[in-house]
């Protein structure tokens, strides 16, 4: 006990003692009318779920009446009382029963600062209770039934199990969950979710109690969903039930297990979020929030911000802009916007000609802030004029939807990184002394000449990398196939007589064409194209050539048999480099992540750069081939439209494949290329810990690699805990973090979340940036509840029987394989 010497350590014993103590004498879970609450005193509810008392949310220096859990160290306030009036001094402030029956709030000088508010009676036999589900409750008379006033029925930014958001069918009013301005400020901030006062059974958020940015989409009594909530099919957390009678309608919910701790909560970042206690890590764990980007959040920049779904913090100012209340921008409390650091020249001086010396700074790819007011005018100058003709025009954009000015604050400013089609260009008003100056003519010469060789440089390197990429493509029969007898690949591979491997489609053999050089040979089966088909398809799959993609040389179609002919892969698949038992020769990192790069390139070019965009719909290790440089190189891409129909049944029967499927394979709705990017995500995790992802333990427990890896990456902690112990932590931590980093947003539950292949290759470059992410919901059920893994595994049969893969699948050259196409 070499704490207890420690004088400081005694005395918060001392301390927690006497706490202990006033809270006990203060007695159980009541305030009846002759007594009150302050200081440190504090009442428990009946099971010790919930404290009620003074406390300061942070760092700040205010406290606040509130209600918090009694039975977790990490204090979580779910109710406060005076939100907006906090108090300074706790030991002369008092809550207690006023003589008018009403709970009050009142400081050191007598001031009534909160009340409940309520026009009742006798104040001598109301009491004020708090029940063992965090609801504080005045009554008249401890038995009286009716409550005369109760804390569920005025929600703070918590909505806990048992309270409802209800919509008073009378007035038209509803309940309005209502997040706190930061994290340590519960004043009302400018986020509220309520039920839509219009009746249509949805909940709703909106923006300064007006703009609505988000919808759950109207109930559905039959499958008991919102329907734009499609996850909560997934729900086995929370019991949801709705109520509706001619005064008022309201949802409700209860945890179907009572030993859970769970809670919605409306959170300052504008998300509704889902957070559940974890008492094996003590920390809250973000289940679910909504709208699922952080940008998608109206006007979460607050004034002249600029969200950027990409890179932290996701708020910047725009050029010439700074915070308005920085203590506030270091809180993640965006909302009070950006302001001008030059006041513009026509506010200095009214009198000056409209303000011709203010300039505009173009500000592309960016979604446009509302409000915009039409001009008709032709031309990007006069639009630029019309703007400058009013003082209190902040920018203009002039674009094949015509000239618009605004005339107001810019909100909701987003930048776009990467191609989108929604990109637009935003010319905004600086004052002119915040562009460079044009008179330093020095300057601007030395920047041209600097400008000038840089460019010569580029256009050199541009040059000396197109002549390698060329060099390494070689395409010495470009686009062309050879078409085979079946004589002739039945000599070249001896027969069939030496198998790489075996896969859904059929068996792949090794051979050796005339020209000495070695190839693949795979037998597909089960092909219901007919002969023109076939040809054309395999054609157009012949003409996708890249280094990091496995050349098909040619083919044989003979009747019913059909065979591909690929370039051979001295290295064979990954999988068995990375699983080997083996513990001599573990793949180095610097190969892991040069694997991981090519793999991601070569994904890229199928998604992006060819002509019908191409899901790969099967990456894992055993489809990522090794060149004799071990450089990586895709295999089995674009099968699918050869497979045709049995397409469908071939993924419901992959058994190699589970774990590696993202969840929309399994809900049933479109798959795009977000789907080849959760796939290869999960294959990082392998990359990385050198195992596959999900394994039995000698207890036959399954190890769900992936949930705990984001655990760690989304704290932020050791990520060198997750790598291959067989590389004795020979890696370096930023690319080992950064791979950690891609590999979870890649896994994410909605693929709109997920980044496209082509950014995860800017990541792995270190050209982009990227945020902490969250852990997957889906990830944290297959932790927590092993009996959902069939969620995540695979669609049909029956839970019992679903166990993740082994890592017993031999290697092979291609496996079960499986592609697909759409444009
Ligand atoms: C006030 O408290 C005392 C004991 O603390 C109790 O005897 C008395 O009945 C209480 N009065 C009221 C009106 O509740
Ligand atoms: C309080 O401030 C310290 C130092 O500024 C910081 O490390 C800590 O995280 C803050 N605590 C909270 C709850 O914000
Ligand atoms: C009590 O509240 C009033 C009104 O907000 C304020 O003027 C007064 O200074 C407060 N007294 C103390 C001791 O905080
Ligand atoms: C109580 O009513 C007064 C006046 O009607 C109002 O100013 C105050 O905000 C109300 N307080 C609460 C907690 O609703
Ligand atoms: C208040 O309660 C007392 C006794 O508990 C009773 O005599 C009195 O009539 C009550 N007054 C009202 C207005 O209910
Ligand atoms: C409430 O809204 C409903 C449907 O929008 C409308 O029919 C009704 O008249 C409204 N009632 C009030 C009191 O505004
Ligand atoms: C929110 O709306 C109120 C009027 O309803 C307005 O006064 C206030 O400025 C708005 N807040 C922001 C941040 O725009
Ligand atoms: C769900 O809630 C409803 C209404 O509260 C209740 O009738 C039903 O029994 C609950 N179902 C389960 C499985 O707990
Ligand atoms: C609706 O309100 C009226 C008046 O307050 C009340 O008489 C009626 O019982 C209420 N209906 C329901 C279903 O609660
Ligand atoms: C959960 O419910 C069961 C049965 O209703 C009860 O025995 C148990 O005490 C409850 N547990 C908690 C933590 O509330
Ligand atoms: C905000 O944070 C930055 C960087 O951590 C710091 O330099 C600055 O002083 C902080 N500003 C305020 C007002 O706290
Ligand atoms: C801009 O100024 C004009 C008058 O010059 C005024 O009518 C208009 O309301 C102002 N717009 C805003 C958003 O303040």
């Amino acid at each position: 006990m070499e704490n207890m010497k420690n004088p400081w350590m005694k005395l918060s014993v001392l301390l927690f003692i006497w706490f202990f103590n006033s809270q006990i004498s203060f007695g159980a879970d009541t305030i009846t009318a002759n007594q009150s609450l302050s200081g440190d005193q504090t009442i428990v509810s009946s099971g010790g779920n919930f404290v009620l008392g003074f406390f300061t949310p942070g760092n700040s220096s205010n406290y606040y009446i509130g209600i918090w859990y009694g039975k977790i160290p990490e204090r979580t306030p779910v109710w406060v009382a005076n939100r907006e009036t906090p108090v300074n001094d706790i030991h002369s402030s008092e809550l207690k029963i006023s003589d008018d029956g009403n709970l009050v709030l009142i400081n050191g000088s007598q001031v009534e600062i909160w009340s409940t508010n309520i026009s009742s009676s006798n104040s001598s036999s109301v009491v004020a209770i708090l029940e063992d589900g965090g609801n504080l409750v005045l009554r008249d008379g401890p038995t009286s039934s009716a409550p005369l006033w109760q804390s569920l029925d005025h929600p703070a930014h918590t909505w806990l199990p048992g309270g409802k958001l209800s919509l008073d069918k009378r007035t038209n009013r509803s309940q309005l969950l209502t997040s706190w301005k930061n994290s340590e400020d519960p004043a009302p901030g400018l986020f509220s979710l309520e039920l839509d006062p219009a009746g249509t059974n949805s909940y709703i958020i909106r923006w300064n109690r007006t703009r609505q940015y988000w919808s759950s989409g109207p109930w559905d009594e039959q499958s008991r969903i919102f329907r734009d909530v499609p996850e909560m099919r997934l729900n086995y957390l929370y019991n949801f039930s709705f109520h509706s009678d001619e005064n008022e309608s309201y949802f409700t919910y209860s945890l179907y297990n009572n030993e859970t701790t769970s809670r919605f909560i409306m959170h300052y970042s504008g998300q509704i979020q889902q957070q559940s206690w974890l008492d094996s890590s003590q920390l809250w764990n973000l289940f679910w929030s909504m709208p699922r980007q952080q940008c998608q959040v109206y006007a979460f920049c607050g004034a002249f911000g600029r969200c950027n779904e990409i890179g932290l913090p996701f708020c910047s100012c725009l050029r010439g802009f700074h915070p308005k209340w920085e203590t506030n921008w270091n809180l993640s409390d965006f909302s009070d916007g950006c302001e001008r650091t030059t006041r513009l020249q026509c506010e200095e001086d009214p009198n000056l000609v409209t303000g011709r010396t203010d300039k505009f700074l173009e500000s592309p790819n960016v979604k446009l802030p509302e409000s915009a007011q039409s001009m008709s005018v032709g031309s990007l100058l006069e639009c630029e004029s019309a703007c400058l003709e009013y003082c209190n025009c902040t920018a203009y954009a002039y674009d094949s939807d015509g000239c618009r000015i605004w005339r107001t604050e810019l909100l909701d400013l987003q930048q776009y990184s990467g191609d989108t089609s929604d990109g637009r260009t935003i010319y905004i008003r600086l004052a002119a002394s915040e562009f460079p100056s044009s008179s330093n003519n020095t300057g601007i010469i030395i920047g041209a000449v600097a400008g000038g060789v840089g460019l010569l440089l580029c256009l050199v390197i541009f040059a000396i990398l197109r002549w390698r990429r060329w060099r390494m493509i070689n395409p010495k029969v470009e686009g062309s196939l050879l078409a085979f007898v079946y004589r002739d690949l039945q000599s070249a591979t001896r027969n069939f007589s030496e198998k790489l491997g075996e896969g859904g489609f059929g068996s792949v053999f090794k051979g050796t064409l005339p020209d000495s050089s070695i190839v693949a040979v795979k037998q597909l089966e089960s092909i219901s194209q007919g002969e023109k088909q076939f040809r054309s398809e395999v054609s157009t799959i012949g003409t996708i050539q890249h280094v990091n993609l496995v050349r098909l040389r040619g083919f044989c179609s003979d009747g019913t048999r059909k065979l591909l002919v690929y370039d051979y892969m001295p290295n064979g698949s990954l999988d068995a480099h990375l699983f080997l038992e083996d513990k001599s020769k573990p793949l180095a990192w610097k190969t892991r992540y040069q694997v991981a790069l090519g793999t991601a390139r070569g994904l890229t070019y199928l998604h992006e750069k060819c002509r019908d965009c191409i899901i790969h719909c099967d990456i894992k290790p055993e489809n990522i081939l090794l060149d004799a440089e071990f450089w990586p190189k895709v295999a089995d891409f674009g099968l699918a439209k050869l497979i045709g129909r049995e397409f469908s049944r071939v993924l419901t029967t992959m058994r190699g494949t589970r774990g590696y499927l993202a969840p929309e394979w399994i809900s049933g709705v479109a798959v795009t290329a977000k789907a080849d990017v959760y796939s290869y995500g999960m294959m990082l995790f392998e990359i990385v810990s050198g195992r596959r992802n999900s394994e039995q333990n000698e207890e036959g427990k399954v190890r769900f690699f992936p949930t705990s890896a984001a655990r760690v990456i989304a704290q932020d902690g050791d990520v060198l805990s997750l790598l291959d112990p067989r590389l004795n932590g020979d890696a370096p931590v930023y690319e080992l973090s950064r791979i950690c980093k891609v590999a979870c947003w890649c896994v994410q539950d909605d693929e709109t979340h997920r980044p496209s292949m082509s950014q995860v290759v800017q990541i792995l470059e270190g050209v982009l940036e990227v945020n902490v992410p969250p852990v997957p919901r889906s990830l944290q059920v297959l932790a927590d509840n092993s009996e959902h893994i069939i969620f995540f595994t695979e669609s049909s049969s029956s839970p019992s029987s679903q166990r993740p893969s082994n890592a017993s699948n031999a290697s092979s050259q291609t496996k079960s394989n499986t592609s697909s196409t759409s444009s």
